[in-house]
């Protein structure tokens, strides 16, 4: 039995979304910024996706550009902050995504900007208190907190973070790759200056993504040589990718309570399964409804000889998990997001992430591999 649950990683593709971009791929495989027909034809599907995005977040189209990768969304909101809005003070958290921290850690290097970082619970959730104090203290920041933690599922109030950011004159990024298309998301009403999106997170396809920019900002492009995008990032349209992007967020976007409480049921029977069957398991982060995301469980597992290469036998029975964010070499690898939330460094922590195609037969078949191997 093939068991897929590290969806956290990527998703796989909709059939609605493969037959969406099929279709582009055979009617309009025109270059976006031509001036003739196959051009236009292009240019259009481009703009349509652009405006169905927009309306299913609610936020103008001129507020969206495309990008290659959530990566690159962040790497832009961070860059186009201190290129072009004077920023030169990131508050940020240790648990970010490595996008985020890694992109703030090298503006550092370079003299071009000072980290701070926010204190968090236990749970891994911004201590808002500790936020407004810095942002006091330094009005003109850019904030950049996550929404929903990859790795061990915490959310982030939103909300909450934008007014302190407004109060205090700080701009706002948050990365949210893990939540558009799992959750109803309502730009206006966040009132955020940067958002970074990935489609292969939702049943889209890898390889695309898009940052929204509040449309106040004037910032400028951190990729050049064309100008596309409203000259805001240059290259050649993904105009297959951004199609099916477009579609991915539509159909999350149908019927989305029903998907939420189908896979929060899903994960529930997997977290009730474990304690029932796995002694000594806990979990790491927010696993409730309200404070975690629905997709997914990070398992702490009490020391045993095989911890370290459990990826590896989940991996050889069929199953597929992950040790953190994405990893690929079948170890329980060191994870900055369990070292920030002092995760017990004698346990060992597997990340399990579920979709609206995972099954209660592949969560049993998982539970009984797990309760053999541990
Ligand atoms: C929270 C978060 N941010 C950013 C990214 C990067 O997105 P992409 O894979 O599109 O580069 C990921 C992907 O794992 C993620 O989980």
């Amino acid at each position: 039995m093939q068991v897929y649950l590290d969806n956290a990683a990527t998703t796989p593709m909709d059939v609605q979304v493969i037959e969406k971009m099929t279709e582009v791929m055979h009617d309009c495989f025109g270059n976006a910024s031509a001036i003739h027909g196959q051009g236009r034809k292009a240019k259009a599907v481009v703009e349509m996706a652009r405006k169905e995005i927009a309306t299913l977040l609610n936020c103008a189209s001129s507020e969206l550009i495309f990008t290659g990768s959530g990566t690159e969304a962040d790497n832009m909101a961070l860059r186009c902050a201190v290129n072009d809005l004077n920023v030169t003070h990131i508050i940020t958290s240790e648990i970010e995504h490595k996008a985020v921290l890694d992109t703030a850690k090298e503006l550092q290097a370079k003299g071009l900007a000072r980290i701070t970082f926010i204190k968090l619970d236990a749970l891994g959730r911004a201590d808002l208190e500790d936020l407004e104090n810095i942002a006091k203290q330094n009005p003109g920041s850019l904030i950049s907190l996550m929404h929903a933690n990859n790795e061990i599922g915490t959310l982030n109030d939103i909300t909450a973070i934008s007014k302190i950011a407004r109060d205090n004159d700080c701009y706002f990024h948050t990365d949210t790759v893990q939540t558009i298309g799992h959750y109803p998301i309502d730009l206006k009403d966040w009132d955020v200056d940067f958002v970074a999106c990935s489609a292969h997170k939702f049943h889209g396809p890898k390889g695309v993504g898009f940052l929204y920019k509040n449309k106040a900002l004037r910032i400028r492009p951190i990729v050049t040589g064309g100008g596309q995008e409203g000259a805001m990032r240059a290259g050649t349209e993904n105009v297959t990718g951004i199609a099916g992007l477009a579609k991915a967020l539509e159909v999350a976007s149908r019927n989305i309570e029903v998907k939420i409480d189908t896979v929060q049921r899903i994960k529930a029977y997997f977290k009730e399964q474990l304690l029932s069957e796995v002694k000594g398991v806990c979990f790491n982060g927010d696993t409730s409804n309200e404070g975690g995301l629905y997709t997914v469980l990070n398992v702490s597992l009490p020391p045993s000889d095989n911890a370290s290469t459990l990826l590896f036998q989940l991996d050889m029975n069929g199953i597929c998990a992950s040790g953190g964010s994405a990893c690929n070499s079948g170890a329980v690898g060191d994870s900055h997001v369990l070292n920030g939330i002092l995760h017990p460094t004698d346990r060992s922590a597997l990340r399990f992430s579920f979709s609206k195609f995972t099954t209660k037969e592949e969560v049993d078949y998982a539970i009984s591999k797990l309760k053999e191997l541990i």
